[in-house]
C-alpha cells in the first residue's frame, strides 16, 4: 500500500522556530515555583481558565508562564493545527497507514450538513443505524423482546474487548445513575473464569449477549462468545439464538457465519477506530441500559464539544489548551507519565478508558513519514478515583521523586443531592490541588513545633501541577463533552508530535506470537523460542 502521508503536514516538531523558543524559555522558567507565578499576577488564576457551557478549566497550577503558553500556541499554529483539525472532520484520510478517514466525530453530527467519504454522504447510513439502535431499546427495555421462554430480557451481556469494551463499560458504569432495570454486564477477557464468573449468573432465558468486534476475528472475543453459545445451547436450542445473540461489527459475513442472524447485526464502519467507537453501534449496551434518549444526549454532547474544538480560539480551546500543557511537561520537563483524578466514584473506569484512547492513539515511535522521532511521544495515563486515591498512591505525587501533572476532574452538583458527602468530596478535591502546588517547608513545620529529626519527612515540596476540571453535574451530555475533550486533546498532541495517532500496529505481533505459542501448548511440536521462552513453555507443557 502506499502511504499517502501528505495528508496532513509533516513538520518535526523540534525544527520548528516555537520551539526553540520553547526551550529557551524553559531553561529560564522550569525552576520556578508556581506559587511565585501567583504572587506576581493577581489575576492569574482568571487569566489561565476557560469555561464552556457546564465546563470550567482551571490550569493555573501550572510551571508555565504566560510567555511559555504563548509560544505553545505558536507551535500549535506552526504545526498547522487548525488546517489538521479542518481535514479530521471533514473525512480526509488522515489514517495514512490504513488509508481511512477518521470520522468518530461524524456519529455525533445533529447538524443537517452532510459529510462526504470518497464523495458519498455518511450521515443517511449514520441516522438509519441510530434509528436502529433505538428501535432496538424500545423493544428490549419495554419486554416487547421476548427470549426463548416467553419472558423479557433481564441481563444483557457486552461480548468485546479493547474499544468494544472499555469505551460502552465506561460508559454504562458512568451513567448508572440513569439506568434502568437491564442489567448490564461485560466479557473482555479471555480469561474463561471471567467468562464463567459472569455467566454464572445470567438466566440463559432472559439473557441478551452482544458480540462486538469490529473486525469479528479478535481470538479473546471469538473464543469468548463460542463459549457462550456452548453455554447457551446447553439451556436452550439453535432456534432460540436469534433471540438471545446480537453482533456489532464491519465484518457481516463473518458475523452471519457465527451464527448471528442478519437482522441481528448492527453495522459499524471502518472510519471508526475501535479506541473511539462507544459512540457508534458498539454503544448499544448503553443505549439499553441507559435508554436511547440519554445515549442520543451522549451523543449530542460530544458533538457540542467538537464545535468546541473547532471553532473556539486557541486562548479558549479547553482540548487544545490541555493538549499543550501536557507536550510542555512531556517534551520539556520530561515527565514521563499523568494522573487522572476523577472525584466521583461513577467514573472509576474512566481512567482505564483513556489509557486505551491516548497511549493506543500516541504511544508511537515513528513520525508521519516512517522516520524514528527524536523527541517523547504518548505518555503514560493512569489513576484513579479521588478520594480513594489518596489513600492509595498520592504519597508518591506528593512526596516522590517523580513529577505527576495531575487532572483532576469533578462535579458541581451530587445526583443524590448528599450535601454534606458533596462538600467534603469537593473539599478534598480542591484541597489536594493546593496541597500539591503549595507544599510545606521547614518555617511551617518548625512553627507547627515539629522535632528536627522528624523535619525532612514532614516536608513537602510543593510545585506539583494539575489541572482543575469542574463540571456542572454528571449527565449523559456533560459526559459526551468530556469523552469528545479528552479525544481532541490526543488528536491534537499527535498533530503536534506529527505522528499517525489512529492506527495501532504495536498490538500485532503478541497477537501472532500468541497463536503460535497456543499450537505449542497444544501440541509436543519442537520449540524454537528464546531461552527463557522455551523454558516457560516446557514448564507448562510438562504441568
Ligand atoms: O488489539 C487492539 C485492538 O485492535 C483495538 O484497537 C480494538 O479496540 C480491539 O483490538 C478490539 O478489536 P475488535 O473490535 O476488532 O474485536
Amino acid at each position: 500500500m502506499k502511504i499517502k502521508s501528505k495528508i496532513l503536514v509533516n513538520k518535526n516538531p523540534k525544527k520548528l522556530e516555537s520551539w526553540k523558543k520553547l526551550e529557551i524559555h524553559f531553561n529560564k522558567i522550569k525552576n520556578i515555583q508556581i506559587k511565585e507565578y501567583f504572587k506576581k499576577n493577581p489575576k492569574r488564576a482568571l487569566e489561565m481558565s476557560c469555561s464552556w457551557k457546564g465546563f470550567f478549566l482551571d490550569y493555573s497550577k501550572n510551571r508555565i508562564d504566560e510567555k511559555g503558553m504563548s509560544f505553545l500556541k505558536e507551535l500549535a499554529k506552526e504545526a498547522d493545527l487548525s488546517i489538521a483539525i479542518k481535514k479530521y472532520f471533514n473525512g480526509e484520510k488522515i489514517n495514512s497507514t490504513e488509508n481511512r478517514s477518521v470520522l468518530h466525530t461524524a456519529l455525533r453530527n445533529f447538524s443537517d450538513k452532510p459529510i462526504f467519504i470518497d464523495g458519498k454522504d455518511i450521515m443517511p447510513e449514520i441516522e438509519n443505524v441510530r434509528t436502529k439502535i433505538k428501535n432496538f431499546s424500545k423493544k428490549i427495555i419495554s419486554g416487547e423482546w421476548k427470549g426463548f421462554s416467553g419472558k423479557p430480557i433481564t441481563h444483557v451481556v457486552n461480548v468485546g474487548i479493547g474499544g468494544s469494551d472499555l469505551g460502552p463499560l465506561m460508559v454504562t458504569e458512568a451513567l448508572t445513575f440513569y439506568k434502568n432495570h437491564l442489567k448490564p454486564l461485560f466479557i473482555s477477557n479471555i480469561d474463561g473464569d471471567h467468562v464463567r464468573e459472569v455467566i454464572k449468573d445470567c438466566p440463559a432465558e432472559t439473557t441478551l449477549f452482544i458480540i462486538v468486534s469490529k473486525t469479528f476475528t479478535t481470538q479473546e472475543t471469538i473464543s469468548n462468545a463460542k463459549r457462550i453459545k456452548k453455554w447457551f445451547l446447553e439451556n436452550s436450542s439453535e432456534e432460540s439464538i436469534p433471540k438471545h445473540f446480537v453482533a456489532v461489527s464491519t465484518n457481516i459475513s463473518k458475523a452471519i457465519e457465527f451464527g448471528i442472524h442478519k437482522e441481528n447485526i448492527f453495522p459499524m464502519k471502518d472510519w471508526v477506530g475501535g479506541r473511539f467507537s462507544l459512540w457508534s453501534s458498539v454503544g448499544l449496551i448503553s443505549s439499553l441500559a441507559i435508554g436511547y434518549k440519554n445515549f442520543e444526549d451522549l451523543l449530542i454532547g460530544a458533538g457540542e464539544m467538537d464545535s468546541h474544538f473547532r471553532n473556539s480560539p486557541l486562548d479558549n480551546n479547553i482540548p487544545v489548551i490541555l493538549s499543550l500543557i501536557s507536550i510542555w511537561y512531556n517534551n520539556f520537563y520530561e515527565a514521563e507519565s499523568e494522573a487522572i483524578i476523577p472525584y466521583s466514584e461513577y467514573l472509576k473506569s474512566f481512567p482505564s478508558y483513556l489509557q486505551q484512547a491516548s497511549m493506543e492513539s500516541n504511544g508511537k515511535h515513528v513520525d508521519r513519514n516512517g522516520k524514528p522521532v527524536d523527541y517523547q511521544t504518548g505518555t503514560l495515563i493512569w489513576g484513579a478515583t479521588g478520594t480513594n486515591a489518596q489513600h492509595a498512591f498520592f504519597q508518591l505525587i506528593h512526596q516522590g521523586t517523580k513529577l505527576i501533572p495531575t487532572d483532576f476532574i469533578g462535579f458541581k452538583n451530587s445526583l443524590y443531592d448528599e450535601i454534606d458527602h458533596q462538600n467534603k468530596l469537593i473539599s478534598n478535591f480542591f484541597a489536594q490541588t493546593e496541597a500539591l502546588m503549595v507544599g510545606k517547608n521547614k518555617n511551617n513545620l518548625k512553627s507547627e513545633g515539629v522535632s528536627k529529626e522528624l523535619i525532612p519527612f514532614k516536608t513537602f515540596e510543593g510545585n506539583k501541577p494539575s489541572n482543575t476540571l469542574l463540571i456542572e453535574k454528571l449527565t449523559p451530555y456533560n459526559l459526551g463533552a468530556l469523552i469528545s475533550m479528552y479525544e481532541h486533546k490526543i488528536f491534537t498532541q499527535g498533530i503536534l508530535w506529527n505522528i499517525n495517532s489512529f492506527d495501532q500496529w504495536g498490538v500485532e505481533l503478541g497477537k501472532v506470537l500468541a497463536n503460535k505459542v497456543l499450537d505449542e501448548l497444544q501440541s509436543k511440536s519442537k520449540i524454537n523460542h528464546d531461552q527463557s521462552t522455551n523454558q516457560l513453555i516446557n514448564f507448562y507443557r510438562n504441568s
